[in-house]
């Protein structure tokens, strides 16, 4: 319970890793904001938090709207009578070569990747010092922000840009007792996956599942990633053992990428 009484904020929460991280965090004891383009179907996610014992609200909104981010940020305050925790979870991935990336997908994905950790950053910063005390950010990242991969450059791109932006945060968000890090998973079995590996096959021609049993199979640990492997990295960065530890992207990927 060493979370126990803190206020998390999950974006990304209805489905796969903020699913789990959500889940996590209420196990170690805190009370969650679920927040989600799908605010439909956090429902799941809720019952889920509700059966551990904590309490949880559900806020649909997209992580690109900065207004609508503060206002649940707000209604969290408000509602579960705090705020310590952010998960900036929610991200896309897109498959396409270099010569063909379209400008609406480098527009669409870098918003939603890149602007929308940001605005979760900057919304979290900003209340974690009206409310008078320190916090945790935390960054959804993955192994293409340490290491790059042929058809998807441009997710690549947008993680790499998301470390830059959590270190620099955490170098001006320590001295108000604020540590920002993220985590980058490697091939967990999510909805995202899903998504990869079918444009792979419409793209390469490859078999469904072939694309996705090619990268599990240079995992060192011998299998793909579940989202609760993730999640129990995130309960460490939400709780008090790593306060001496910010500004990292640590990789979590059972050894696929070495840095
Ligand atoms: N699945 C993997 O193998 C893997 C590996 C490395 C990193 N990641 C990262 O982990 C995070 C979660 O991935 P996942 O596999 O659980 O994906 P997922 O597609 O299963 O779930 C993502 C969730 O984010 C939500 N979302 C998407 N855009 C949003 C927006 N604009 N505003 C609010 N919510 C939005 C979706 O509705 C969905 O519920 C992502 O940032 C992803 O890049 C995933």
């Amino acid at each position: 319970m060493s979370i126990a009484g803190k206020v998390a904020f999950v974006t990304g929460a209805a489905q796969g890793i903020g699913q789990a991280i959500a889940l996590r965090l209420a196990q170690d004891g805190a009370d969650l904001a679920l927040f989600d383009l799908k605010g439909d179907t956090l429902g799941d996610t809720q019952t889920k938090v509700e059966a551990e014992g904590r309490r949880a609200i559900s806020i649909g909104g997209d992580v690109t709207d900065k207004a609508g981010f503060e206002a649940a940020v707000n209604r969290t305050v408000e509602e579960l009578g705090g705020f310590d925790i952010i998960v900036n979870n929610a991200g896309i991935a897109q498959v396409n070569s270099i010569e063909e990336i379209t400008e609406k997908e480098f527009d669409t994905i870098f918003n939603i990747n890149v602007k929308g950790v940001l605005i979760g950053t900057q919304v979290a910063a900003v209340k974690f010092k009206e409310l008078g005390h320190g916090g945790k950010i935390i960054n959804a990242n993955s192994i293409a922000a340490h290491e790059t991969y042929p058809m998807l450059g441009l997710y690549s791109a947008t993680k790499h840009a998301v470390r830059a932006i959590t270190s620099t945060a955490a170098k001006e968000l320590a001295s108000a007792g604020i540590t920002v890090n993220g985590y980058s998973p490697g091939i967990v079995g999510t909805g995202m996956w899903e998504e990869i590996d079918r444009r792979f096959a419409e793209l390469t021609g490859a078999e469904i599942g072939a694309t996705y049993k090619t990268y599990a199979g240079g995992i060192a640990l011998g299998r793909p990633s579940t989202p609760e492997d993730v999640a129990k990295f995130v309960s460490f960065l939400a709780g008090p053992d790593s306060d001496y530890m910010t500004g990292q992207t640590p990789l979590i990927d059972g050894g696929l990428v070495y840095r």
